[in-house]
């Protein structure tokens, strides 16, 4: 009888601790997913040091280039002519010091607009080429005074010591003139 009584007592000791142990538990999945979910929103200093950005190409005209910062490095965005397009791809690919297509390099059905990032290279000198007057090299692109490099309208190194073209920057249109880079 006293066994049954110890039994009785022990199993509903037991219930009661692991109903505890399962509240404490899903208490604490709780408490871990609050900080979780709140750090999937980005804060203002997140977004300062490199959320996606958007960019409005509509007031870049054709011949034009502007600048910005994205993630604390400078780019390029140039709106090119059709006399730029056409000579970016008349090249022989294979020709190139860093052999990419220019088609590689833009969106296709928006290849006026060119996305790179605007640091020569080499050094990391910001080439010429954006400003009107500016020289933009033998190939109609930018021109690197640090050491004489030469970009082409596709942001390709045609001449001078800097090894690779100007990297592409990750992005996509969201709308006929706009992007998002990151
Ligand atoms: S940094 Fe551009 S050519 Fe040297």
């Amino acid at each position: 009888m006293a066994q049954a009584t110890d039994t009785s007592s022990g199993t509903t000791r037991r219930d009661f601790l692991m109903l505890t142990t399962g509240a404490a538990g899903a208490i604490g999945v709780g408490a871990l997913l609050i900080p979780l979910v709140s750090q999937l929103a980005p804060d203002a200093q997140t977004v300062a040091a490199g959320a996606p950005m958007d960019v409005d190409l509509a007031p870049i005209a054709e011949g034009q280039a502007i600048k910005l910062f994205w993630r604390g490095k400078l780019i390029f965005v140039r709106h090119r002519t059709a006399k730029e397009i056409e000579e970016a791809r008349a090249v022989a690919v294979a020709s190139l010091p860093d052999p990419e297509a220019d088609q590689a390099r833009v969106k296709e059905g928006k290849e006026a607009f060119l996305v790179v990032y605007g640091n020569c290279t080499h050094l990391g000198c910001v080439p010429l080429g954006n400003a009107p007057g500016e020289s933009k090299g033998d190939y109609d692109g930018w021109f690197c005074p640090c050491h004489g490099s030469h970009y082409d309208s596709s942001g390709r190194i045609r001449k001078g010591p800097a090894p690779k073209n100007l990297p592409v920057p990750p992005y996509a249109f969201t709308a006929d003139t706009k992007i998002k880079i990151g």
